[in-house]
Protein backbone atom coordinates (compact mmCIF):
# COMPACT_ATOMS: atom_id res chain seq x y z
CA UNK A 1 0.00 0.00 0.00
CA UNK A 2 1.17 2.93 -1.10
CA UNK A 3 -0.50 5.04 1.73
CA UNK A 4 1.41 2.82 4.48
CA UNK A 5 4.81 3.66 3.16
CA UNK A 6 4.22 6.91 2.65
CA UNK A 7 2.88 7.56 6.41
CA UNK A 8 6.61 5.80 7.52
CA UNK A 9 8.50 7.86 5.72
CA UNK A 10 6.48 11.18 6.63
CA UNK A 11 8.28 11.10 10.12
CA UNK A 12 11.55 10.39 8.53
CA UNK A 13 11.81 13.42 6.64
CA UNK A 14 10.28 15.41 8.92
CA UNK A 15 13.17 14.39 11.25
CA UNK A 16 15.73 15.41 8.81
CA UNK A 17 13.70 18.59 8.07
CA UNK A 18 13.95 19.73 11.81
CA UNK A 19 17.64 19.04 12.16
CA UNK A 20 17.90 21.95 9.66
CA UNK A 21 15.39 24.28 11.42
CA UNK A 22 17.24 27.16 13.51
CA UNK A 23 14.42 29.61 14.22
CA UNK A 24 10.91 29.02 15.76
CA UNK A 25 9.74 30.26 12.73
CA UNK A 26 11.35 27.57 10.44
CA UNK A 27 9.11 25.59 12.96
CA UNK A 28 5.76 27.04 11.99
CA UNK A 29 6.56 26.65 8.65
CA UNK A 30 7.92 22.85 9.34
CA UNK A 31 4.66 22.37 11.43
CA UNK A 32 2.14 23.83 9.03
CA UNK A 33 3.72 21.70 5.86
CA UNK A 34 3.36 18.16 7.45
CA UNK A 35 0.51 18.71 10.11
CA UNK A 36 -1.37 21.38 8.70
CA UNK A 37 -4.69 21.45 7.28
CA UNK A 38 -3.46 21.25 3.45
CA UNK A 39 -0.02 19.30 4.78
CA UNK A 40 1.37 16.24 3.77
CA UNK A 41 -0.68 13.99 6.39
CA UNK A 42 -3.50 15.85 5.28
CA UNK A 43 -3.27 15.22 1.81
CA UNK A 44 -2.92 11.04 2.77
CA UNK A 45 -6.19 10.84 4.44
CA UNK A 46 -7.47 12.68 1.86
CA UNK A 47 -7.36 9.23 -0.16
CA UNK A 48 -8.63 7.00 2.53
CA UNK A 49 -12.42 6.57 0.91
CA UNK A 50 -10.37 5.52 -2.42
CA UNK A 51 -9.11 2.37 -0.19
CA UNK A 52 -11.48 -0.55 0.49
CA UNK A 53 -12.90 -1.59 3.90
CA UNK A 54 -10.09 -3.60 5.19
CA UNK A 55 -7.33 -1.07 4.11
CA UNK A 56 -8.54 2.08 5.53
CA UNK A 57 -8.58 1.19 9.53
CA UNK A 58 -4.77 -0.25 8.96
CA UNK A 59 -3.84 3.26 7.21
CA UNK A 60 -5.88 5.11 9.71
CA UNK A 61 -4.14 3.65 12.33
CA UNK A 62 -0.71 4.06 10.99
CA UNK A 63 -1.72 8.26 10.44
CA UNK A 64 -2.41 8.00 13.88
CA UNK A 65 0.63 6.74 15.23
CA UNK A 66 2.61 8.99 12.63
CA UNK A 67 0.47 12.06 14.05
CA UNK A 68 1.50 11.38 17.69
CA UNK A 69 5.51 10.43 16.62
CA UNK A 70 5.69 14.02 14.50
CA UNK A 71 4.17 16.14 17.53
CA UNK A 72 6.21 14.37 19.28
CA UNK A 73 9.30 15.05 17.15
CA UNK A 74 7.85 18.89 16.75
CA UNK A 75 7.84 19.09 20.58
CA UNK A 76 11.27 18.16 21.54
CA UNK A 77 12.60 20.26 18.70
CA UNK A 78 10.75 23.11 20.13
CA UNK A 79 12.13 22.43 24.03
CA UNK A 80 15.65 22.81 22.14
CA UNK A 81 15.00 26.18 20.68
CA UNK A 82 13.72 27.08 23.98
CA UNK A 83 16.89 26.30 25.79
CA UNK A 84 19.00 27.55 23.11
CA UNK A 85 17.32 30.97 23.50
CA UNK A 86 18.08 31.26 27.09
CA UNK A 87 21.33 30.54 27.05
CA UNK A 88 21.99 33.21 24.55
CA UNK A 89 20.22 35.47 26.86
CA UNK A 90 22.70 34.40 29.44
CA UNK A 91 25.77 35.09 26.98
CA UNK A 92 24.65 38.29 26.59
CA UNK A 93 24.12 39.27 29.96
CA UNK A 94 26.96 41.46 31.61
CA UNK A 95 27.07 41.02 35.53
CA UNK A 96 30.34 43.44 35.67
CA UNK A 97 27.63 46.17 33.90
CA UNK A 98 26.75 49.22 36.81
CA UNK A 99 23.34 48.76 37.67
CA UNK A 100 20.65 51.45 37.16
CA UNK A 101 20.36 53.72 40.48
CA UNK A 102 16.89 54.62 40.59
CA UNK A 103 16.62 58.56 41.28
CA UNK A 104 16.92 59.15 45.42
CA UNK A 105 14.84 62.36 46.74
CA UNK A 106 16.92 64.32 48.91
CA UNK A 107 16.39 67.07 52.07
CA UNK A 108 14.86 70.59 51.20
CA UNK A 109 17.48 73.12 51.70
CA UNK A 110 15.04 74.58 54.39
CA UNK A 111 14.71 70.88 56.15
CA UNK A 112 18.36 70.75 56.14
CA UNK A 113 19.42 74.17 58.02
CA UNK A 114 16.68 73.64 60.29
CA UNK A 115 17.82 69.99 61.37
CA UNK A 116 21.97 71.29 61.24
CA UNK A 117 20.49 74.38 63.48
CA UNK A 118 18.44 72.39 65.80
CA UNK A 119 21.44 70.14 66.03
CA UNK A 120 23.52 72.94 67.08
CA UNK A 121 21.29 74.12 70.01
CA UNK A 122 20.75 70.54 71.18
CA UNK A 123 24.23 70.18 72.03
CA UNK A 124 24.19 73.78 73.96
CA UNK A 125 21.37 72.20 76.14
CA UNK A 126 18.06 73.40 74.10
CA UNK A 127 15.05 70.89 73.63
CA UNK A 128 12.73 71.52 70.67
CA UNK A 129 9.22 72.91 71.10
CA UNK A 130 6.34 73.51 68.59
CA UNK A 131 3.72 75.69 68.35
CA UNK A 132 -0.16 76.01 66.48
CA UNK A 133 -0.05 78.04 62.65
CA UNK A 134 -3.12 79.38 63.05
CA UNK A 135 -2.94 80.88 66.46
CA UNK A 136 -4.73 83.88 68.15
CA UNK A 137 -4.23 86.86 68.66
CA UNK A 138 -3.01 87.08 72.17
CA UNK A 139 -0.54 84.56 71.75
CA UNK A 140 0.78 86.63 68.07
CA UNK A 141 0.69 89.73 69.77
CA UNK A 142 -1.03 90.64 73.18
CA UNK A 143 1.26 88.27 75.52
CA UNK A 144 4.21 89.77 73.60
CA UNK A 145 3.52 93.20 74.70
CA UNK A 146 2.16 94.04 71.33
CA UNK A 147 -0.36 96.45 71.58
CA UNK A 148 -3.14 97.17 69.63
CA UNK A 149 -2.19 99.86 67.61
CA UNK A 150 1.27 98.62 66.56
CA UNK A 151 2.51 98.50 63.02
CA UNK A 152 3.21 95.19 63.37
CA UNK A 153 -0.60 94.19 63.28
CA UNK A 154 -1.40 96.42 60.72
CA UNK A 155 -3.52 94.04 58.26
CA UNK A 156 -1.16 94.65 55.34
CA UNK A 157 1.39 92.17 57.32
CA UNK A 158 -1.58 89.54 59.11
CA UNK A 159 -3.04 86.91 57.53
CA UNK A 160 -6.06 87.29 59.82
CA UNK A 161 -8.92 84.21 59.55
CA UNK A 162 -11.61 85.83 61.81
CA UNK A 163 -11.55 88.51 64.09
CA UNK A 164 -9.29 87.24 67.06
CA UNK A 165 -7.66 84.44 64.78
CA UNK A 166 -4.66 84.56 62.61
CA UNK A 167 -1.58 82.72 60.81
CA UNK A 168 0.80 83.50 62.89
CA UNK A 169 3.33 86.09 61.61
CA UNK A 170 6.41 84.82 63.64
CA UNK A 171 7.52 81.69 66.03
CA UNK A 172 7.39 84.25 69.13
CA UNK A 173 4.15 83.13 70.40
CA UNK A 174 5.78 79.36 71.00
CA UNK A 175 7.48 81.43 73.67
CA UNK A 176 4.63 82.25 75.03
CA UNK A 177 2.88 79.18 75.08
CA UNK A 178 6.03 77.48 76.36
CA UNK A 179 6.78 79.32 79.66
CA UNK A 180 2.65 78.77 80.45
CA UNK A 181 3.10 75.34 80.48
CA UNK A 182 6.59 74.74 81.38
CA UNK A 183 8.21 76.50 84.86
CA UNK A 184 11.68 78.36 84.51
CA UNK A 185 14.73 77.15 83.97
CA UNK A 186 13.94 76.40 80.52
CA UNK A 187 15.67 76.33 77.34
CA UNK A 188 14.11 75.76 73.90
CA UNK A 189 14.27 76.32 70.06
CA UNK A 190 11.39 76.42 67.61
CA UNK A 191 11.28 75.96 64.41
CA UNK A 192 8.27 76.41 62.16
CA UNK A 193 6.04 77.69 59.27
CA UNK A 194 4.78 81.59 59.48
CA UNK A 195 2.81 84.01 57.45
CA UNK A 196 2.66 87.45 56.42
CA UNK A 197 0.59 89.18 53.77
CA UNK A 198 3.72 90.03 51.34
CA UNK A 199 4.92 88.42 47.72
CA UNK A 200 7.82 89.39 45.55
CA UNK A 201 11.61 88.67 44.82
CA UNK A 202 12.39 88.87 48.61
CA UNK A 203 9.24 87.99 50.16
CA UNK A 204 7.13 84.62 50.09
CA UNK A 205 3.48 84.69 52.09
CA UNK A 206 4.85 81.91 54.08
CA UNK A 207 8.24 81.50 55.81
CA UNK A 208 10.32 79.23 58.06
CA UNK A 209 12.08 80.91 61.49
CA UNK A 210 13.53 79.35 64.26
CA UNK A 211 13.28 80.95 67.73
CA UNK A 212 15.03 80.60 70.58
CA UNK A 213 14.23 80.94 74.36
CA UNK A 214 16.19 80.77 77.64
CA UNK A 215 15.33 81.67 81.26
CA UNK A 216 16.40 80.45 84.32
CA UNK A 217 17.73 82.87 87.28
CA UNK A 218 20.52 85.45 86.36
CA UNK A 219 20.50 84.60 82.58
CA UNK A 220 21.83 87.85 81.69
CA UNK A 221 22.69 89.61 77.61
CA UNK A 222 26.43 87.95 78.28
CA UNK A 223 24.70 84.65 77.91
CA UNK A 224 22.83 86.01 74.72
CA UNK A 225 25.91 86.84 73.09
CA UNK A 226 27.91 83.79 74.04
CA UNK A 227 25.37 81.15 72.68
CA UNK A 228 24.65 83.56 69.76
CA UNK A 229 28.05 83.37 69.04
CA UNK A 230 28.45 79.71 69.26
CA UNK A 231 25.69 78.96 67.34
CA UNK A 232 26.49 81.16 64.42
CA UNK A 233 30.24 79.82 64.21
CA UNK A 234 29.02 76.51 63.84
CA UNK A 235 26.60 77.39 61.08
CA UNK A 236 29.10 79.95 59.02
CA UNK A 237 32.38 78.63 60.50
CA UNK A 238 34.75 78.92 63.99
CA UNK A 239 36.59 82.60 62.06
CA UNK A 240 32.96 84.23 61.49
CA UNK A 241 33.35 87.75 63.87
CA UNK A 242 29.50 88.89 65.41
CA UNK A 243 28.43 91.86 66.08
CA UNK A 244 25.52 93.30 67.97
CA UNK A 245 23.88 96.01 67.10
CA UNK A 246 21.27 98.00 69.06
CA UNK A 247 17.48 97.65 68.25
CA UNK A 248 14.16 97.31 68.76
CA UNK A 249 11.36 94.25 69.34
CA UNK A 250 8.22 94.77 71.69
CA UNK A 251 9.17 91.47 73.24
CA UNK A 252 12.87 92.31 74.42
CA UNK A 253 14.71 94.72 76.24
CA UNK A 254 17.30 95.64 75.66
CA UNK A 255 16.89 94.32 71.84
CA UNK A 256 19.73 93.66 69.62
CA UNK A 257 20.31 92.76 65.99
CA UNK A 258 23.18 90.53 65.12
CA UNK A 259 25.52 90.94 62.03
CA UNK A 260 28.42 88.33 60.99
CA UNK A 261 31.58 89.52 59.24
CA UNK A 262 30.75 88.65 55.32
CA UNK A 263 31.44 84.84 54.70
CA UNK A 264 32.21 85.95 51.07
CA UNK A 265 34.83 88.58 51.21
CA UNK A 266 35.35 87.97 55.10
CA UNK A 267 34.51 91.61 55.88
CA UNK A 268 36.78 93.43 53.63
CA UNK A 269 33.79 94.70 51.64
CA UNK A 270 35.22 93.74 48.16
CA UNK A 271 36.07 90.78 46.18
CA UNK A 272 38.87 91.13 43.43
CA UNK A 273 38.59 94.45 43.84
CA UNK A 274 35.09 94.29 43.16
CA UNK A 275 32.33 95.43 45.76
CA UNK A 276 31.39 92.10 47.46
CA UNK A 277 27.66 91.09 46.46
CA UNK A 278 26.63 89.65 49.60
CA UNK A 279 27.75 92.05 52.18
CA UNK A 280 27.03 94.94 49.98
CA UNK A 281 30.93 96.22 50.68
CA UNK A 282 29.47 96.56 54.29
CA UNK A 283 31.85 94.24 55.22
CA UNK A 284 28.65 92.45 57.35
CA UNK A 285 25.65 90.72 57.05
CA UNK A 286 22.53 90.87 59.35
CA UNK A 287 21.20 87.20 60.41
CA UNK A 288 18.67 87.26 63.97
CA UNK A 289 17.60 89.88 66.41
CA UNK A 290 17.01 88.94 69.87
CA UNK A 291 17.14 90.41 73.19
CA UNK A 292 16.49 89.90 76.99
CA UNK A 293 13.19 89.37 77.26
CA UNK A 294 10.67 92.10 78.26
CA UNK A 295 8.98 92.24 82.05
CA UNK A 296 5.36 92.48 80.53
CA UNK A 297 5.92 88.88 78.15
CA UNK A 298 7.02 87.37 82.16
CA UNK A 299 4.23 89.19 83.31
CA UNK A 300 1.66 87.74 80.92
CA UNK A 301 2.64 83.91 81.88
CA UNK A 302 2.88 84.77 85.78
CA UNK A 303 6.50 84.03 86.16
CA UNK A 304 8.06 85.68 88.73
CA UNK A 305 10.17 88.77 88.19
CA UNK A 306 12.84 87.48 89.36
CA UNK A 307 13.58 85.23 86.50
CA UNK A 308 15.37 86.86 83.56
CA UNK A 309 15.92 85.50 79.97
CA UNK A 310 16.87 85.93 76.08
CA UNK A 311 14.99 85.50 73.08
CA UNK A 312 15.63 85.40 69.57
CA UNK A 313 14.49 84.92 66.21
CA UNK A 314 16.02 84.16 62.62
CA UNK A 315 14.61 83.61 59.14
CA UNK A 316 15.67 79.96 57.73
CA UNK A 317 15.25 80.86 54.08
CA UNK A 318 17.50 84.11 54.72
CA UNK A 319 20.05 81.69 55.88
CA UNK A 320 19.96 78.45 53.97
CA UNK A 321 20.64 81.65 50.98
CA UNK A 322 23.46 82.66 52.86
CA UNK A 323 24.82 79.21 53.01
CA UNK A 324 24.67 78.27 49.77
CA UNK A 325 25.09 81.07 47.88
CA UNK A 326 20.98 81.17 46.71
CA UNK A 327 19.98 84.17 45.16
CA UNK A 328 16.22 84.04 44.73
CA UNK A 329 13.96 83.25 47.32
CA UNK A 330 11.39 81.64 45.27
CA UNK A 331 13.41 78.79 44.49
CA UNK A 332 12.45 77.81 47.87
CA UNK A 333 9.07 76.92 46.87
CA UNK A 334 8.63 76.16 43.15
CA UNK A 335 10.01 72.53 43.95
CA UNK A 336 11.71 72.30 40.51
CA UNK A 337 14.16 69.36 41.19
CA UNK A 338 16.80 70.41 39.40
CA UNK A 339 17.36 73.72 42.14
CA UNK A 340 16.29 70.70 45.04
CA UNK A 341 18.28 68.14 44.18
CA UNK A 342 21.63 70.20 44.65
CA UNK A 343 21.91 70.09 48.32
N1 LIG B 1 9.70 87.75 65.97
C1 LIG B 1 10.64 88.61 65.28
C2 LIG B 1 10.26 88.71 63.80
O1 LIG B 1 9.51 87.93 63.33
C3 LIG B 1 12.03 88.05 65.38
C4 LIG B 1 12.56 88.12 66.78
C5 LIG B 1 13.30 89.21 67.17
C6 LIG B 1 12.31 87.10 67.68
C7 LIG B 1 13.80 89.32 68.44
C8 LIG B 1 12.80 87.20 68.98
C9 LIG B 1 13.55 88.31 69.35
O2 LIG B 1 12.60 86.26 69.88
O3 LIG B 1 14.04 88.38 70.60
O4 LIG B 1 10.76 89.57 63.13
Amino acid sequence: MDQITALESLATELQEGLNQASSFDDLETLRIAYLGRKGRLAAIMLTLPSLSSEERPLVGQKANQVKERCNALFEKKREELVSLREQSALARFDASLPGRTPGLGSLHPDTLVIEEICAIFEKLGFSIAQGPEVEIDHYNFEALNIPPDHPARDMQDTLYIKDTILLRTHTSPVQVRTMERTKPPLAVVVPGKVYRRDSDITHTPMFHQIEGLMVGDGITMAHLRGILTAFVRGVFGAKTRVRFRQSFFPFTEPSAEVDISCFLCGGKGEVNGEPCRVCKSTGWVEILGCGMVDPAVFASVNYPDTVSGFAFGLGVERIAMLKYGIGDLRLFFENDVRFLGQF
